[in-house]
């Protein structure tokens, strides 16, 4: 099957869909990969490493869309200035794409396609979920997005980041604001705080609060309670009298700050507006606010999507391609991402080779999610699942009869996704957080095996009890009463212990188990009391069991636990 990778004619657009090492893993998948010459120049990866990875280098781009089956792109199809033409009209009838599309806004792009019997795949439409965290290319994005804005902020401030104290004088770290604390937000803290800054966050999910603080920046709160999470780990729309606040907040912390980076979104909306001119004003002259959210229409009231402004003193960066000014890393990660997806939809081998067409599972929430034209019928945004009736649910987790290749209609119910400024959207899938999901997930799956592990647990003690008994001719009931004792004890400490660990916060648990690992050098003390014995009897060998059990855990706790401090050393 033939993949094909164009070079991105874009004017601000300098990433490529495909590195030489994700086409060393595509050609591995069963691909026949073709590059168009010169396509990874914009991101320092020449053609001669892509030749030696296993690509077709292809020096005309008319012959290397015609031939394609699948394309693999970065940006949404436009016009190619250079070929005078649009890419969609270069492929052939029936070509798959992959590429980011931004669906909701891009009605004209999606009827060129259909009538061509396109199928687009959209990766900014990969539903946030655990499953699809490896395909997720908008978190890779907004993550290099995040660390860009500081460097584009440290570029506009004429200071330090960090405080110093020098023989000259005294000069006081940089003071930064980061509004929105998502992926592009705690990258962004991330990377300020590593370059010295004193760093605060605002949100208004409370699910993020223990991230920026566990990254060791202050997170900035307001009195109205109300949590913001939309679900899928994505905002909502919040509240007038929460908005006040938090524009109250705003205005005292304008007259404070050095650096704001704004990165706030709700999806399917327009960026709200929190950085008001007033707060501009507000600043210190020498001030920089990068806004992220620029391509959404801004979170700074004084944005100008792609400039860097300056208003009331202070620099105002509208920058909207910090991804593509990171070209090789974002090209890199990129890639990964759709040979990620491209594994998920079963490599070339998922290809129909007549009807040169991928067979995708119309079931899977990912294709669901993602898929934008089939063949070029609008399949998306795709109808919500139909709740499973009892009598059906048994039925429906075979593949086969979940219809694995049929896809659902667009959702006719779905609401007009086009934001009144024509800017990208993202749709939400309506699922459970995927930090929800895993903390539910993970507790349901460790209580069984513990129940079953104390049953086991207590079945093997009063065996061993009562076998030792019977051997140093005690009386059993003796015995029976010293296991009913010693129970008690094992039974309350697992009860004091599950009350104690079930407390702290599950960012903290990784910690917290090390340390305690480390410090259950107390079993091996009773290990080795045990083993002053004959050997063979039941208590001895009980006790060498111990020993090393006890033994693993101090020295994996301690290893756990360096490495950890190992990451907060500079
Ligand atoms: P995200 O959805 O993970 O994070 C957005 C955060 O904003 C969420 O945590 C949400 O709770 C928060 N938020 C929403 N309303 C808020 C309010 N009123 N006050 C405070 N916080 C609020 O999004 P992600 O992936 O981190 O992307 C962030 C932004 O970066 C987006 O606007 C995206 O378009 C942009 N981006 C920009 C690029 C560029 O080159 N300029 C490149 C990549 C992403």
């Amino acid at each position: 099957m033939r993949l094909a990778v164009p070079k991105e004619s874009h004017p601000r657009e300098r990433r490529v869909a495909a590195t030489p090492d994700s086409v060393r893993k595509l050609v591995a998948l069963g691909f026949d990969v073709a590059v168009e010459a010169g396509c990874g120049a914009g991101a320092c990866l020449p053609d001669a490493a892509y030749s030696a990875a296993g690509a077709r280098l292809e020096a005309d781009p008319v012959r290397l869309y015609a031939d394609a089956d699948l394309l693999l792109k970065v940006r949404p199809l436009h016009d190619r200035p250079d070929l005078g033409r649009h890419e969609g009209d270069l492929l052939r009838t029936g070509a798959t794409v992959v590429s980011f599309v931004w669906p909701a806004g891009a009605h004209a792009l999606l009827d060129r396609l259909a009538q061509r019997g396109i199928t687009l795949f959209s990766m900014d439409q990969i539903p946030r979920i655990t499953r699809a965290q490896k395909m997720d290319a908008l978190s890779s994005m907004a993550n290099i997005a995040g660390y860009r804005a500081v460097i584009e902020a440290a570029h506009q401030f004429g200071s330090f980041f960090t405080g110093q104290i020098t023989a000259a004088g005294k000069i006081a770290p940089a003071k930064v604001l980061v509004i929105g604390a998502g992926v592009a937000g705690l990258a962004a803290l991330g990377a300020a705080k590593g370059m010295g800054a004193v760093v605060r966050a605002f949100d208004t999910r409370a699910a993020v609060r223990d991230q920026v603080k566990s990254m060791g920046a202050e997170f900035l709160e307001v009195t109205v309670t109300e949590d913001g999470e939309g679900g899928g780990g994505y905002a909502r729309e919040m509240s007038p009298a929460f908005i006040a606040a938090e524009m109250a907040l705003f205005r005292a912390q304008a007259r404070e700050v050095d650096i704001v980076i704004t990165t706030a979104l709700i999806p399917g909306r327009p960026a709200p507006k929190l950085w008001l001119a007033d707060m501009v004003e507000a600043m210190k002259p020498g001030s920089v606010v990068v806004d992220l959210a620029a391509e959404a229409g801004g979170n700074c009231e004084l944005t100008v999507p792609d400039e860097a402004v300056v208003r009331h003193g202070v620099t105002i960066v509208g920058f909207t391609d910090l991804t593509s000014r990171l070209a090789t890393t974002a090209s890199q990660l990129y890639a990964q991402n759709l040979v990620h997806l491209l594994t998920d939809f079963g490599g070339a081998q998922a290809m129909d080779a007549d009807a040169r067409d991928f067979r995708l599972n119309g079931d899977d929430d990912v294709v669901r999610g993602g898929l934008v034209l089939r063949r070029g019928e609008l399949v998306w945004p795709p109808a919500a699942r139909p709740a499973p009736s009892p009598e059906s649910a048994p039925a429906s987790t075979s593949p086969a009869a979940t219809g694995a290749g049929s896809f659902p209609a667009a959702s006719p119910a779905a609401p007009a996704l086009t934001s009144k400024l024509g800017v990208p959207t993202i749709q939400v899938v309506d699922e459970v957080p995927a930090s929800a999901r895993l903390a539910r997930d993970t507790s349901s799956a460790r209580q069984s095996p513990l129940t079953w592990a104390m049953v086991g647990l207590t079945v093997v003690a009063w065996l061993a009890l009562h076998y030792a008994a019977g051997h140093t001719g005690e009386d059993p009931s003796k015995a029976t009463a010293l296991f009913l004792e010693r129970f008690t004890v094992f039974v309350l400490a697992c009860f004091v212990g599950w009350q104690v660990v079930w407390n702290v916060t599950p960012a903290l648990h990784t910690p917290l188990m090390s340390v305690t690992n480390a410090i259950s050098g107390i079993i091996l003390l009773g290990g080795i009391l045990h083993t002053n014995g004959p050997p063979g009897a039941a208590p001895v060998v009980l006790g060498v069991v111990a020993v090393w059990l006890a033994t693993i855990n101090v020295a994996g706790g301690f290893l756990v636990t360096r490495r950890m401090l190992r990451m907060f050393r500079k």
